[in-house]
């Protein structure tokens, strides 16, 4: 049974939160520190403090001296073994159950641990049927099968990693943009452009409306954005430097490993920049940055992926690190491609856009380092690519990054800043009028600019290793799938 919480309140309450209740002293003992499972392992408490530490029972064993559990709190990979008397034990102590511990810090005698907590107050907060939990004692399951329990599948080792090196990669990223002197925006959700013109748009209206169309909400269509792309533009001529880590949609309808319904996108836009290389040398740098910054700062999580969920990603991971990503234009993309003596699916030809077999192979032939693809047949692009001017060819400013496993995980370009260029190329896809604000951007001080957008979920995948993209975010939406 849960306690009253006004009792275990009183019990003791961490950090800032106890600091500021301080000043009402209660009668009895001071109540022991609460501390997370990190904190007790890392030796936050020196040994041989009294402590309490809440979390979920990973393992109990009950000898005739002495009474072993195990517990985590989701704060790191590794367990933390308390030692207690088995009196301490009761029937509800079982695998999936939530306790409070109190007791005192002590080095451990054991090789695997530095430190256990000798307990002298175990209470199970919430109990858990064993029986009926669907993941037992110390099996190791495969990702599609804990898929299946999406409001319980972060209880598991490997969802755990995964998910705290997604945290880890979301700071990592901000830290990056910051460093560098990114001003971060805060894009909207609801839009009423198609960035991508690629018509996977998911429409917005109140549930209401939905039996009675006609009438829009906002008076305009209105749909979920596909990328903060239009309005980091926006802010980049007032900034300079801006990015956005926020979640997109679309509503394509792909049941791929590398395709969800809503994905979170990185995307920069950087003013007074002249050339795809300097686009390329950011999109490098935040990959290689941000890589090294989560391997230093969540070691163990990377490495029990590596180890067993995919096992030769540590060395291929190095190569990319360690190799100066490669460069080659779309031209030379499709020329390889139909040198190639493997048979693709989709016959490789100039103006047809590059295929998941077609990027495979390229990242095979360039030796598994990550490749930029750059200069796209303008057809191919959406309006706001910057015009080569390369007839006959007709190509713009374009790069992907194709990256090992993956495929595409990077798209950017330099935008067409020349405002007689972006409206010839309007006119043309008849949207001059839906993008006056855009022509204006051109009209009032414009800069040459360019920028991109990183998948995240794609990024995850690529240095984790983990093979289907559903894996790597909490909650995946994809068609015929949106649980909880
Ligand atoms: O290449 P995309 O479509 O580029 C843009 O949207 C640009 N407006 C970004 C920019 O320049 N600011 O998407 C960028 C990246 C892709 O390279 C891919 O990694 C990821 O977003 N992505 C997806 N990830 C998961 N599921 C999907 N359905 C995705 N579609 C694109
Ligand atoms: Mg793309």
């Amino acid at each position: 049974m849960q306690a009253p919480l006004a009792a275990r309140a009183a019990r003791g309450l961490s950090g800032a939160l106890r600091a500021c209740c301080t000043s009402a002293p209660r009668p009895g003992p001071a109540p022991a520190p609460r501390v997370s499972v990190r904190e007790a392992l890392g030796g936050h408490s020196s040994s041989g403090a009294s402590v309490q530490v809440q979390g979920w029972v990973r393992s109990v064993r009950s000898q005739k001296e002495v009474l072993f559990l195990h517990i985590n709190d989701g704060s790191s990979l590794e367990h933390l073994q308390i030692v207690a008397d088995p009196s301490l034990d009761n029937s509800d102590l079982s695998f999936g159950s939530s306790v409070e511990v109190q007791g005192v810090l002590v080095k451990s005698p054991y090789k695997k641990q530095n430190v256990e907590l000798k307990a002298d107050r175990i209470e199970v907060i919430g109990h858990c049927d064993p029986k009926a939990f669907p993941f037992k004692y110390k099996e190791r399951y495969p990702l599609e099968y804990v898929r299946q329990y999406p409001h319980l599948r972060c209880r598991t080792n490997t969802l755990g990693s995964i998910l705290r090196v997604r945290s880890e990669a979301t700071d990592a990223i901000h830290s990056f943009f910051k460093t560098n002197g990114y001003i971060h925006i805060h894009t909207p959700v609801i839009t009423s452009n198609d960035c991508e013109g690629a018509g996977e748009l998911f429409q917005v209206e109140p549930s209401s409306k939905v039996k009675e169309p006609g009438k829009n909400f906002f008076d305009v269509p209105a749909f979920l954005t596909v990328s903060a792309q239009l309005h980091l533009e926006v802010m980049s001529g007032a900034f300079s430097q801006v990015f956005s880590f926020g979640p997109t949609f679309r509503a394509e309808n792909s049941q791929s490993r590398r395709h969800l319904a809503e994905f979170y996108m990185v995307e920069a836009e950087m003013s007074f920049v002249e050339s795809l290389q300097d686009i390329m040398q950011v999109m490098e740098t935040l990959f290689k940055v941000t890589t090294e910054t989560v391997l230093s700062s969540c070691p163990e999580d990377v490495e029990l992926l590596h180890k067993f969920v995919a096992p030769g990603q540590k060395d291929k991971l190095e190569q990319m690190l360690k190799n100066k990503f490669l460069i080659i234009s779309y031209t030379e993309a499709i020329e390889t491609l139909k040198k190639a003596s493997q048979n693709f699916t989709f016959t490789p030809q100039w103006g047809a856009d590059l295929q998941t077999e077609h990027e495979k192979y390229l990242v095979k032939y360039c030796g598994n380092i990550p490749v930029f693809v750059i200069n796209y047949p303008l057809d191919l692009k959406p309006f706001y690519m910057r015009d080569n001017e390369d007839e006959p060819q007709h190509t713009v400013a374009a790069v992907d990054l194709l990256v090992p496993g993956v495929g595409e995980l990077f798209g950017g370009s330099l935008r067409e800043e020349r405002l007689h260029l972006l409206q010839q190329r309007l006119a043309r896809l008849g949207l001059t009028d839906t993008y006056q604000w855009y022509l204006d951007l051109r009209r009032f001080g414009s800069v040459p600019h360019g920028g991109f957008g990183m998948g995240f979920e794609r990024y995850l995948q690529c240095i984790l290793g983990v093979d289907n993209i559903k894996d790597v975010i909490p909650f995946p939406r994809f068609p015929h799938s949106c649980l909880l």
